[in-house]
């Protein structure tokens, strides 16, 4: 893991898509699913560019939908880390809905996500760390 510290502005991220109409409902708004979708993708983004780990999700909190967002509008997502753990991070995510004819921006959704880093065998960080740890002790009393 890359343990230099990293300030949250190198990890920041923005995601913009346009809202296609397979991705809505009858109403023509897009799927709450979706957007929580993209909230996923948008908070784990900005969490790899922060640890360059594998991560999994843990907890969502705090998920709101302010308003909605139609078919034809774009929707984009800003990520940030907002707090680093132990093997745990939290990260912001906002989301706002831009009319492509007017620019008109308006915050739709927020939330704070947990995401933990793991190993390639879905052992968490910290564990591989000791492992390393007693590795390198036991290396250096040969
Ligand atoms: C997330 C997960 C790795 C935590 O495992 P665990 O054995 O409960 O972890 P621990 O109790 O040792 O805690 C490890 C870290 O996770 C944090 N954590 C665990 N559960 C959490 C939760 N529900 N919310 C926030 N943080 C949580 C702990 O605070 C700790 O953080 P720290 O090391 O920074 O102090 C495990 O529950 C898991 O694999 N869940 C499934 C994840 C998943 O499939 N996500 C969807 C697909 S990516």
């Amino acid at each position: 893991m890359d343990l230099v510290p990293k300030r949250a502005a190198e990890s920041a991220t923005e995601m913009v898509q346009v809202v296609l109409p397979n991705d809505a409902n009858p109403l023509g708004f897009i799927l709450g699913g979706t957007v929580m979708h993209l909230i996923d993708i948008a908070g784990a983004i900005a969490c790899h560019r922060h640890t360059r780990t594998l991560l999994v999700t843990a907890a969502v909190d705090g998920l709101e939908f302010l308003h909605p967002i139609k078919v034809g509008d774009l929707i984009i997502l800003k990520s940030r880390v907002t707090c680093v753990f132990t093997t745990s991070l939290e990260v912001r995510v906002e989301v706002y809905s831009e009319e492509t004819l007017t620019g008109r921006r308006q915050q739709t959704s927020r939330a704070f996500l947990t995401f933990v880093a793991i190993d390639r065998d879905g052992n968490r960080v910290k564990a591989a760390h000791l492992r390393r740890a007693e590795r390198l002790r036991r290396k250096s009393q040969v």
